[in-house]
């Protein structure tokens, strides 16, 4: 069983409406139009669409920040070049980042919650959340850990009713492989360093991973990639950003062996065949 998992791609713009000066937006304008639009690349995440619709993974999993401020136009943007992909017949499996939840304004957590109907195929609305989507043999364990917090800080929360979420889940029998998917990433080895970054409430998560009850953990947030698993591919995946680093990750399930395999795909070197 085969998944592709990517993201952060960043799309960014100014300002959408005159508030976006009196609320957060102009920090992540003002962070696009003198730094981000520079780093991030879209057309890397074209590239990204057109790999998973060459190889035609079981499924592709998009772990947020698909805008900079959360603003409308960003969204359409990215659902644009997304739009292929969700039209094909892979399942498709997005949950929103800090920057996709970036302020309260209304019509920018409409196009927030209509990007996550839209990107999962209708199948999940943004108040369904958490959700189990079962593809293939593997459940995938849908978590919204992203929200608005304060104009410095980039925050993540797990909350209480969602920790319990997961833990009567994780108590039931495992009749499948579990893989977590959500923006921030559970491994936090400098919570002093990255406190404006970091996410809060995932204690008993880790706790789960460890005793195998969730298996692999897919996120982003972080726009280095890395992959910290043990020998069996246990353990956590963080895609980083597609538009920055150019990579995306292909992930192999083989049930035979019960064992994850992962394999970091450099789009600039894809030269537009199957792999
Ligand atoms: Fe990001
Ligand atoms: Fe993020």
């Amino acid at each position: 069983m085969k998944i592709v998992h990517f993201s952060d791609p960043h799309a960014g713009g100014s300002a959408e409406d005159w508030m976006a000066y009196f609320d957060k937006r102009w920090v992540g304008v003002f962070n696009y139009r003198f730094r981000r639009r520079f780093r991030h690349d879209l057309k890397l995440l074209e590239k990204a669409v057109s790999y998973i619709l060459a190889v035609r993974p079981d499924a592709a999993v998009c772990t947020g920040d698909l805008t900079s401020t959360g603003q409308p136009g960003e969204f359409e943007r990215t659902l644009a070049i997304l739009e292929p992909l969700v039209k094909s017949d892979i399942p498709l499996i997005y949950l929103p980042g800090n920057h996709d939840c970036y302020v309260r304004r209304r019509k920018c957590v409409e196009a927030m919650h209509h990007a996550v109907s839209y990107l999962n195929g209708g199948e999940y609305a943004f108040d369904k959340l958490p959700a189990v989507r079962t593809i293939g043999g593997l459940d995938f364990l849908m978590l919204n850990t992203s929200r608005p917090s304060n104009l410095l800080c980039s925050w993540g929360f797990v909350s209480k009713s969602d920790d319990q979420w997961l833990q009567d889940i994780c108590r039931e029998a495992k009749s499948r492989p579990r893989i977590l998917v959500t923006h921030y990433p559970m491994f936090e080895d400098h919570p002093v360093l990255r406190v404006r970054h970091r996410l809060f409430g995932q204690k008993n998560i880790l706790k789960l991973m460890q005793q195998s009850a969730i298996d692999l953990a897919l996120c982003g947030h972080v726009h280095k990639p890395y992959c910290r698993v043990d020998a069996s591919g246990r353990g956590e995946n963080c895609a980083g950003s597609v538009t920055r680093n150019g990579v995306i990750s292909a992930i192999d399930y083989d049930p035979e062996k019960n064992s994850f395999s992962f394999e970091s795909i450099d789009l600039a070197g894809w030269n537009g065949h199957k792999a």
